[in-house]
């Protein structure tokens, strides 16, 4: 089959960080379909060469395994192209038309990795321009919008002019090999299916923590916020595969009507949930990699006077049979202590108990994401080496926590394919299952916009010292129901 990629944003932040080293690695793999152009688009004054050598250059800075050899980069880089384009010129989308008339490819791809602001601009225009054929696939990237309204006009001007399945709105946590392993170890094995619910589960802890700070986006975050950049869908994604009932086949709709139900159960904000149950911070400076580093209202781009926040923490709860009153704990957050991003299932204690347990020993299934990606399940047992005798009879050693390990890395290796890699070849082949419906996309907006509300008025976010889990309210939060976040039990 063969490809066009347009890639609107071919010089921005994403298309290096993220996309390139994607698109390379697919190539490397031989998954991307032989022939296809990769057409960067950008107002920047580039020729083809130019465009190369610039992609070049910067995959210098990526990790020695994932770097191309001189050899591969030659081969890569005869499938890159370079378009100028002022995105609100109609006469340069017929130049985009005219270089994609050339090919005629089976599958034309248009990425538009450009500030949100330009989405309806760029749909609009590709539409003008005769560019929506059946054969055209939009991605657009999150944050879609930055409220519940600027939302809704995206998706409703993009209903204009493409079908739902034209359009791939992507959240790159659907497309994380230990995601798609949740999705398979619940809808896999009948196995966890009887416990996953209230009755065996105490709570859930979803933790996305990055140990950088804002890097070189401080304009872009500094308008954004945790809440938008990562609450609003990538953790609201997690809560889907975690919180969804089985549905009926693995097809796009069917998964994306079950993950819809769970964002519509999503308890509403109270006044009073607002000010227990959400905590939001922003860092100072501290400690990072053993150095000092700067706070948030320092960095480069940032309004020294910003209220925007670096670090939420939420209780949620899932209004329905199967979830109600299990409580959902959500952080996310920069600088803080470690890269890290899990999801616990913490199980209840036995109904009643005949052995003592260890301090912080628990029962609990982690999902990891992130740095390493894989399952483990701690369970109690008597782990240590019992060789001791004691005169009490009845003085049993406590128990421990041993772990049933499954790490994808050893298990899979590099026949695992990373997230923006797994969803760029679903884009170009048309698979919808791991990009996120309009309606779902609208309904996290709705659930988050009290908080956006409630933000954007009086008060400040909480400080934290960078290098930290954040704010100490948000243990505070978690402690009032008698819970603890991991790294405290
Ligand atoms: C992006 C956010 O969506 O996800 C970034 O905009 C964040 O701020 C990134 O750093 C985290 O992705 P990952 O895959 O590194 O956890």
């Amino acid at each position: 089959m063969s490809f066009d990629l347009v890639l609107f944003g071919g010089t921005g932040d994403l298309a290096w960080r993220k996309l390139m080293p994607a698109l390379f690695q697919a190539f490397r793999h031989g998954s991307l379909p032989e022939g296809g152009r990769i057409i960067g688009v950008a107002r920047d004054d580039l020729s083809d060469d130019q465009y190369r050598e610039l992609i070049q250059s910067r995959f210098e800075a990526v990790e020695g395994s994932k770097r191309p050899s001189t050899d591969e980069f030659k081969k890569f880089a005869s499938m890159l192209y370079f378009l100028r384009m002022d995105l609100s010129k109609t006469e340069d989308y017929a130049r985009l038309a005219a270089l994609l008339e050339t090919r005629n490819a089976d599958s034309v791809v248009m990425y538009v990795a450009t500030a949100p602001t330009l989405f309806i601009q760029v749909v609009e225009q590709i539409a003008a321009a005769g560019l929506n054929t059946p054969r055209t696939r939009v991605v657009l990237e999150k944050p879609l919008g930055h409220d519940l309204a600027s939302n809704r006009s995206i998706n409703d001007a993009v209903r204009k002019v493409l079908t739902e399945q034209q359009v791939f709105r992507i959240d790159h946590y659907l497309g994380k090999p230990s995601v798609q392993n949740l999705f398979a170890m619940r809808f896999g094995n009948a196995l966890f299916e009887p416990i996953w619910r209230r009755e065996h589960i105490a709570n859930i802890q979803i933790t996305i923590a990055e140990d950088l700070g804002v890097e070189k986006r401080g304009a872009f975050y500094d308008q954004t916020g945790a809440l938008r950049d990562m609450v609003q869908n990538h953790a609201l994604q997690l809560v889907c595969a975690i919180a969804m009932e089985p549905p009926i086949n693995a097809h796009a709709d069917a998964l994306r009507d079950e993950k819809l139900k769970v964002l519509r159960s999503l308890k509403p904000w109270t006044p009073e949930t607002l000010n227990l149950h959400a905590i939001r911070g922003q860092y100072t400076a501290g400690t990072a990699y053993g150095e000092r580093v700067k706070g948030y209202l320092e960095e480069p781009g940032i309004d020294p006077q910003s209220r925007t926040e670096t670090f939420v923490a939420l209780r949620a709860e899932i209004a329905n049979w199967r979830w109600a009153g299990v409580p959902f704990y959500i952080r996310t957050g920069k600088r803080l202590a470690s890269r890290d991003a899990r999801i616990e299932i913490n199980f209840r204690p036995t109904p009643h108990a005949i052995f003592r347990a260890a301090a912080g020993a628990v029962n609990k299934l982690v999902i990891n994401l992130q740095p390493k990606d894989g399952l483990e399940l701690h369970l109690l047992a008597q782990a240590q080496n019992n060789r001791k005798r004691s005169s009490n009879p009845d003085a049993a050693q406590p128990l421990a926590s041993v772990q049933l390990d499954l790490d994808f890395d050893k298990r899979f290796g590099s026949e695992r394919v990373g997230a923006y890699e797994r969803l760029l070849l679903d884009v170009i082949d048309g698979r919808l299952n791991l990009f996120v419906r309009s309606d779902e996309q609208e309904e996290a907006w709705r659930w988050v916009e009290p908080l956006i509300d409630s933000w954007s008025g009086d008060g400040f976010p909480r400080p934290y010292a960078a290098g930290t889990w954040g704010p100490s309210a948000s243990s505070a939060m978690i402690a009032r129901d008698g819970f603890a976040w991991s790294e405290e039990q």
